[in-house]
């Protein structure tokens, strides 16, 4: 069938097959259908949806265009996570090292920050010497021996993906369910484990704002990874506030040291710990109270914290930062940001904290943009806390001190304050598996 003919079925709301998503996706790949056609088939897709069946289908022909990883090199259930990107997101950091110290390998891909949403590999390499370019022989040995690497994804992973997502990016076709769960899952499908945690991100810092639609990207990716005979669980959980007090690289790999110590900030540690636990349940590790229990006690024992520092020193980093992080450098200017007025915080627009942050230096404005690792924001004062007129809300880091300006306005614009005391939803709004979705 010819291109146009699909573009024309799809415009019309009929069901593609597999045949002809097969063709469709080995076309574009090799050059042979143009991208003026590719982008009206994605709007066709945009305005009239997919069917499960569809989206299945899309993402398997997409994870197929480059190398399906291998990972039978590795001993054990390797469990895969994946977020939908949020600000102040170091979980991964987190959770990696808690599940290796319970005996369940990860051998994850990550990454870099997009727009106002960080990225595992960013935050990595603010590590002094850390590597995250690293062959797959050394990467599978690094997973066998220290039970967790985190690595940069290879050229060849998904490749379809790689130019269908440049294409949304510019022909305004991000924002559709079945174009976002087959973008996330060929990536997933593609690097090989045998479980996929999702953490599915909602509220004004995510991609998906309402719960719903949260909701429904999940069933579609559950849907997937079962299709393709991997156990996967989506856990919703709230972007509508920055995660932790952080926001930056080296602030965040500070912050995830922290938690791994026991002492980080509240709702981080119940993200993560819930994430962790859900990882280790899908790798068969007990009830989800008893893999609760088994990362408590590996953050209580002080395992979990080693084992990130194995991980550092195996990808030849330093791992003295880890066991003391004031070896951080720092950034050379601070500046208190204060709180216009008195009143309860009643919302943060946590896309806005994260251009704050990216505004300091922390992330790309640009494609090729140069990071400041030590750029960032330690926030002081979040949704639902009561603040008096020029009570610190946050401090700004930075190594261009003539940002502060710009990055003060955007932070201040991006709180609101009430009279009336205001009270948080809660941290995990749903979790979504094969048989049901339980809303909290
Ligand atoms: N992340 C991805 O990898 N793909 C999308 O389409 C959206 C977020």
């Amino acid at each position: 069938m010819r291109m146009y003919d699909l573009i024309k079925k799809k415009k019309h709301g009929e069901e593609l097959t597999r045949e002809e998503i097969a063709g469709m996706i080995k076309g574009y790949v090799k050059g042979e259908i143009p991208d003026y056609q590719m982008s009206a088939m994605l709007m066709a897709i945009c305005f009239q949806g997919m069917t499960e069946k569809e989206t299945a289908d899309l993402t398997i022909e997409m994870a197929h265009s480059g190398d399906m990883v291998d990972l039978s090199a590795i001993e054990g259930i390797k469990v895969d996570k994946h977020s939908t990107g949020g600000v102040g997101d170091k979980t991964t950091l987190v959770i990696g090292p808690i599940v290796a110290a319970c005996g369940v390998k990860v051998a994850k891909m990550s990454g870099r920050g997009l727009g106002h949403t960080g990225g595992t590999i960013d935050k990595l390499e603010a590590i002094p010497g850390m590597q995250v370019a690293i062959d797959q022989k050394e990467f599978f040995s690094i997973v066998n021996k220290v039970g967790v690497s985190v690595v940069g994804q290879s050229g060849n992973l998904a490749p379809a993906d790689k130019m269908l997502y440049a294409l949304r990016d510019v022909t305004a076709t991000v924002d559709s369910i079945p174009l976002i769960s087959s973008s996330i899952m060929s990536k997933k499908l593609a690097a090989g484990s045998d479980c996929i945690l999702l953490d599915v991100k909602t509220g004004s810092g995510a991609f998906m704002r309402t719960l719903d639609d949260s909701i429904a990207l999940a069933k579609r990716m559950v849907a997937i990874g079962e299709h393709a005979g991997r156990k996967t669980i989506a856990v919703i959980t709230d972007m509508d506030i920055p995660l932790g007090n952080a926001i930056g690289n080296s602030l965040e790999v500070i912050e995830a040291i922290d938690t791994l110590k026991g002492n980080g900030p509240k709702d981080l540690t119940v993200v993560c710990m819930i994430l962790a636990s859900n990882m280790l349940y899908l790798a068969g590790k007990g009830s989800i109270e008893e893999c609760n229990q088994l990362a408590r006690e590996a953050v209580k024992s002080g395992a979990a914290l080693k084992k990130l520092a194995e991980m550092v020193e195996a990808q030849r980093g330093d791992a003295s930062v880890i066991l003391d992080p004031s070896k951080f450098e720092k950034a050379p200017y601070q500046y208190v940001v204060k709180a216009p007025k008195e009143g309860y915080i009643s919302h943060m627009d946590t896309e806005q904290c994260g251009i704050a942050s990216m505004v300091l230096g922390a992330g790309r404005e640009m494609k090729d943009s140069i990071i400041d690792y030590t750029a960032g924001i330690i926030l002081h004062k979040k949704t639902g806390e009561y603040v008096k007129k020029d009570e610190a809300l946050a401090t700004l880091y930075t190594s261009k001190q003539e940002q502060f300006a710009k990055a003060e306005e955007i932070l201040t614009n991006a709180y609101t304050f009430t009279k009336e005391a205001v009270t948080n939803r809660p941290l995990i709004l749903a979790k979504v598996t094969s048989e049901q979705v339980e809303r909290y």
